[in-house]
């Protein structure tokens, strides 16, 4: 099947590879429309690019036959849509209001001197990328933030500054 479209703005949709097409007709069998099943197509182009490029937008619009500015509000709405390319590790940092409360706002600034990244930015070497998110369900374990599939509760600085020699010991590693 021939799934690539061209757009105004000359993007041209990718082919969704047969592991992305295989996942989202298994999601097709579990909702009652197409459009139900949008935001869980961007989940699996996530989970296999790393992030949804304006290619793979449109070719999960082509394929489930959504209009693109609908999926786009999809993924603006839900907010764990990447737009942009993340690093390896995204570090999605609480800034709401119990987290805030107990002082994440040191915590970030403590990332950002220990990384050099802050909200929206990746590290040199691709490893992290830092991302503010609204409550993460652990409020009494506040400061937290999720790194990967990892929740890191009652955050201190002594935590950031050991994610940061654990990262060097790694990079040093990997020389
Ligand atoms: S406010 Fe941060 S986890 Fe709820």
């Amino acid at each position: 099947m021939n799934r690539e479209v061209i757009v105004s703005s000359g993007k041209i949709a990718r082919d969704l590879s047969d592991a992305e097409v295989k996942e989202i007709e298994h999601e097709l069998t579990l909702y009652p429309d197409k459009k139900a099943v949008g935001l869980e197509a961007l989940k699996i182009v996530q989970r296999h690019n790393g992030w949804v490029s304006d290619e793979s937008m449109l070719a999960v619009s082509k394929y489930l036959d959504i209009a693109l500015s609908e999926l786009e509000g999809v993924a603006t709405f839900f907010n764990l849509i990447y737009r942009r390319p993340v690093g390896k590790n995204v570090i999605l940092f609480c800034d709401s209001v119990s987290c805030w409360i107990m002082g994440c706002e040191k915590i970030r600034k403590e990332i950002n001197s220990h990384l050099g990244i802050d909200y929206g930015e990746t590290t040199e070497d691709g490893e992290y990328t830092l991302i503010p998110v609204p409550c993460l369900g652990d409020c009494d374990k506040a400061p937290v933030m999720l790194v990967g599939e990892k929740m890191h509760r009652n955050l201190t600085v002594d935590s950031i500054k050991s994610l940061s020699s654990s990262r060097e010991t790694q990079n040093k590693s990997g020389e």
